[in-house]
């Protein structure tokens, strides 16, 4: 089986929910529930036998330890993480907790049970980190995209968490050969997507008539995958990635936020008529130390391992806002005290 860490976020009840569209292997989903691990996400798994929840802190090693003695899993792929920009300026040393002394633990809690397995099993192990574009810094507009050899640059307590992350991943495969990959994707938008977020942020105030707030002038480019796109190409790395390696992942979509929040008002005038969305939009104080750009170049992943995203921008865009239209109940579900708390302290102050 699988040993996947974060399950309930965005990202990983994607993963989880594709996975078992195309295989019976079962899974354990590790997650801590924080205010972004939202079980419903995965109701449709309720009593389908191959999924087994464990409500469980990735920093935890004793039960960590138990889990991997029990369930024995072929590969872990690592999405448990503290992964809100704001929120990481709010409240670092969370950050450093979760992603830091998190995977540290994971790793070495994988690596010792990697240690103990007969020959064969132990050189198909796979351990995949799931990583972010934000840790090789930003990018001005006339520069390359991304590839595998950027530097790494982060520039906020969340990228440099990840950072911190990924050189940890790095370190146990250099010293103790544990069979990493490593994937470094841009940023994902789709169902199941927490309203902290841009896209699902702007989706929900727009439903109900709030201002849409930018942040600056609202240039900053963003390099859009669909959230499906990014699970194939970590069930392709899982399968095919090499040891050691680094996988950028990206959708070939650069946008500027506002080109974004108008995209969003645009398919909202055509599916929930009634309301000029885009007088909605409001320029707010900017987030500090705000990444310009970024992009990726994921021509590593066609060459080597055959993959591309299909989903275009415009037409994953639609299936989103359809998504939240129709979900109406799970967008209740998530927008508890604690988020009418967050967006109090993210946007009360900016002008
Ligand atoms: P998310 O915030 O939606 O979900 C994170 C999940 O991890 C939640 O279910 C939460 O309960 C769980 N979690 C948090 N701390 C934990 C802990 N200490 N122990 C166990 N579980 C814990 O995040 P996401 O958007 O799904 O991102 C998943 C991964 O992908 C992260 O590692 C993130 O850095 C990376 N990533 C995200 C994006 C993006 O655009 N969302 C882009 C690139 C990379
Ligand atoms: P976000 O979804 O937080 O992802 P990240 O910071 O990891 O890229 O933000 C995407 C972009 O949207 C980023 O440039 C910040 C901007 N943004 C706004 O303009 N307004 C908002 O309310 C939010 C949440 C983000």
């Amino acid at each position: 089986m699988l040993l996947v860490t974060g399950g309930c976020g965005f990202i990983g009840s994607n993963f989880i929910l594709d996975w078992f569209a195309q295989s019976d292997e079962p899974i354990i989903n590790v997650d801590r529930l924080t205010y972004a691990g939202n079980p419903l996400s995965l109701a449709s798994l309720a009593d389908d036998p191959r999924h087994h929840f464990e409500r469980v802190d990735i920093c935890d090693q004793v039960s960590l330890e138990r889990l991997f003695a029990t369930h024995r899993p072929r590969a872990v792929v690592h999405f448990a993480a503290e992964s809100h920009v704001d929120r990481s300026i709010h409240g670092p040393l969370e950050f450093v907790r979760t992603n830091v002394l998190g995977t540290a633990t994971l790793l070495d809690v994988a690596r010792r049970y990697w240690q103990s397995l007969p020959a064969e099993q132990a050189h198909a192990f796979r351990f995949l980190h799931v990583s972010t574009d934000e840790v090789f810094g930003t990018l001005a507009p006339e520069d390359a995209r991304f590839d595998e050899s950027s530097r790494y640059e982060p520039n906020s307590p969340y990228s440099a968490s990840k950072a911190g992350s990924d050189h940890l991943v790095r370190a146990w495969f250099h010293t103790y050969g544990l069979p990493v990959v490593t994937t470094n994707c841009s940023n994902n938008y789709g169902p199941r997507q927490f309203p902290e977020k841009l896209i699902p942020l702007m989706i929900v105030n727009a439903l109900e008539g709030r201002p849409l707030p930018v942040y600056g002038d609202g240039m900053q480019v963003r390099d859009w995958l669909y959230v499906g796109d990014h699970c194939s190409a970590i069930r392709r790395v899982l399968e095919a990635g090499v040891p050691g390696e680094l996988y950028l992942v990206g959708g070939d979509a650069e946008r500027p936020n506002i080109e974004v929040v108008r995209t969003i008002c645009a398919l909202l005038s055509k599916l929930r008529p009634g309301r000029d969305y885009s007088a909605l939009i409001t320029h707010v104080a900017d987030r500090p130390g705000h990444d310009r750009r970024y992009a990726i170049d994921a021509s590593k992943m066609k060459r080597e391992l055959g993959w591309s995203a299909t989903e275009s921008f415009e037409s994953g865009m639609e299936r989103t806002v359809r998504w939240y239209l129709d979900n109406a109940e799970w967008i209740a579900s998530v927008r508890s005290g604690e988020y009418q708390r967050w967006i109090e302290t993210n946007y009360a102050s900016r002008s």
